[in-house]
């Protein structure tokens, strides 16, 4: 199954490394992509940069059988120069049987027909690259899929074989074994075990999922695996890739014995829990030593953790210095629109970040939560776009690096209608236990209907031609939010986002480094004021407008503000940025 890149395809793509022009000193709103300044030290590409996320199959599909594809993101990069990002996220394109929206795979070294074959990740690679933007693929190191050879192996095998122990397999409880071996739950619902049939049509032993039961996890106690990772990462950093997002990268190491838990405890997507599963001190090794193989590559390779800690400061160790690069935080993420609570969560995240030299890794949403355009709006559908803005502007005047998920640029809402018969997540449909609906709270199909490009008829130009499929239905109305539409537009989610990361590069006291917070007048109660050197972001996360002295030149406002002499009248939910 695996595919062969020619040696020459290789190394052309590990020759194009991104370029970097100098700044341009004039534009603001309608330039094209801000070249990004040559490095002034060797801080690290990484440490404040903006990156990406595409949702592969639902970004841009090229031969219009409904499924976003590699082909498509290609065609679509110059969208992303525009937007200014510095480098690009893709989900998983591997070969698999899709049981996880490719969270699921089965072979790591091959591309799934579904989204191209190995010279269209190549050939996206190259593009990248030479339009200046890097590349970060995931890695799915927790679990393999169930139609992976090494578990059919491992089902084929005896209890106790060297196939079985690459994964976690057990003997149930109870007199017959009729019982899973501890009390684990899995994220998506149910018990985290499935039990086996042996060859002779008896069941078996139990193996560990905790995910869906096509996602068996890995043991990472057994040499082969850990070999078998450091050659999949070789494979596509040789390819030229500049990084990794780790899937599940606080879950590959449980604790020794597997100890029940105790009590029932679903683990949330996303979650803080400390569960016997989850941020052993273990899983740091294994970063270590990815750490080691990424410095062994030229062009400053990144690792970037998806990693559920319970509180900053253990997310903080995810990315010491001789660890992984970056860790999303999720805790900025999960913040309520309070601004006590927004500062107390930025402070943290900030203190424990710098206390192992690190830059702190702003998300506001990804493929697994509901898009914050929903997640903000208690009221009303225009008060959660409000506040998306003006989050988006908060996050980009944070010091350090910054995540954006594919729509978020157009203020894509959840889709929240969505019918039972067109749902795909795995979470959706184990989460119908025989206490009711005890599963995650939001499901993840929501924030994964593909994105409007262009036209007046679904699919607004994901697919080649008007009228075409798109493997999840696009509201009606989606024309108005599409990048056709609001490009031009100076009121639009769009062109906000692009003036802000075109700024953020313009202002030298943005992206890395420090911030203070502004007290006393300067942020009234309801207020964020946070200064950075000539630099001033003001957001008012009140219900109404909030007057105050003007600390700067506005230079970028969520929505109109008024200014009267020295006084600005900020309106509700609104952030604006200043120069001084
Ligand atoms: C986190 C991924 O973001 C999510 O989509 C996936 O279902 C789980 N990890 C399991 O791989």
């Amino acid at each position: 199954m695996t595919q062969e890149l020619t040696t020459s395809a290789r190394a052309a793509a590990r020759a194009a490394a991104p370029a970097r022009a100098p700044q341009p000193s004039t534009g603001l709103d309608d330039s094209p992509r801000p070249a990004r300044p040559p490095e002034p030290t060797d801080a690290g590409w990484w440490r404040d940069a903006v990156i990406y996320q595409v949702y592969v199959r639902s970004f841009a599909d090229s031969d219009g059988d409904g499924v976003g594809d590699l082909r498509g993101v290609r065609e679509r990069l110059p969208h992303l120069a525009r937007l200014g990002v510095d480098a690009v996220w893709l989900t998983p394109f591997y070969a698999s049987p899709q049981a996880d929206g490719g969270y699921d795979v089965a072979d790591y070294r091959a591309v799934d027909p579904l989204f191209g074959d190995l010279s269209d990740a190549d050939a996206l690679v190259r593009a990248a690259h030479r339009l200046g933007l890097r590349v970060i693929v995931d890695i799915v190191p927790n679990h393999t899929s169930d139609r992976h050879p090494w578990f059919t192996a491992a089902l084929a095998a005896e209890p106790g074989s060297a196939a079985r122990a690459r994964y976690h397999f057990r003997p149930g409880r109870g007199g017959d074994g009729a019982l899973p071996p501890n009390d684990w739950e899995s994220v998506f619902g149910g018990p985290a075990w499935t039990r086996t049939e042996n060859p002779d049509g008896t069941p078996g032993d139990w193996y560990l999922h905790l995910f869906a039961p096509e996602q068996p996890d890995l043991n990472w106690d057994c040499p082969e695996v850990v070999e078998e990772f450091d050659s999949v990462l070789r494979f596509w950093l040789d390819l030229g890739v500049d990084g990794f997002r780790i899937d599940v990268a606080h879950g590959m190491v449980k604790a020794a014995g597997l100890p029940d838990i105790g009590h029932k405890e679903q683990a949330k997507l996303i979650g803080a829990q400390v569960l016997p599963f989850f941020d052993q001190d273990g899983v740091h090794e294994i970063h270590r030593s990815w750490r080691r193989l990424l410095d062994s590559y030229d062009g400053d390779r990144i690792g970037v953790a998806e990693a559920w800690a319970p509180s900053a400061e253990r997310l903080a160790l995810y990315v010491r210095p001789d660890e992984l690069h970056q860790a999303f935080n999720f805790h900025f993420l999960r913040c309520p629109w309070d601004a006590a609570a927004m500062r107390s969560v930025i402070d943290e995240s900030l203190g424990a970040t710098a206390s192992v030299g690190a830059p702190t890794t702003w998300v506001l949403s990804n493929h697994d939560v509901v898009r914050h355009t929903t997640r903000y709006a208690e009221e009303s559908p225009e008060q959660g776009l409000r506040r998306a803005r003006a989050a988006a502007l908060l996050m980009l005047a944070l010091p350090g690096s910054t995540y954006i998920y594919q729509g978020e640029e157009l203020g894509l809402p959840e889709v929240v209608d969505l019918p039972d018969e067109v749902r795909q997540d795995p979470a959706f449909f184990r989460s119908f236990t025989e206490d009711g609906q005890s599963g995650q709270d939001g499901f993840r199909d929501g924030c994964r209907v593909p994105i409007p490009w262009s036209g007046s008829e679904a699919p607004y130009g994901f697919g080649p031609v008007a009228g075409g499929p798109s493997w999840l239905p696009q509201p009606d109305g989606w024309a108005a939010l599409s990048v056709e539409a609001q490009t031009g537009d100076p009121s639009s989610t769009l062109e906000l986002y692009r003036s802000a990361i075109a700024l953020r590069r313009r202002l030298p006291g943005l992206g890395d480094g420090t911030m203070a917070w502004l007290d006393g007048p300067a942020a009234p109660e309801g207020v964020l004021a946070l200064s950075r050197p000539g630099f001033v972001c003001t957001l008012n996360t009140l219900g109404h407008p909030v007057e105050m002295p003007a600390p700067g030149r506005p230079v970028l406002s969520s929505a109109p503000a008024e200014f009267e002499g020295r006084s600005v009248r900020i309106p509700a939910d609104c952030c604006v940025w200043w120069a001084i």
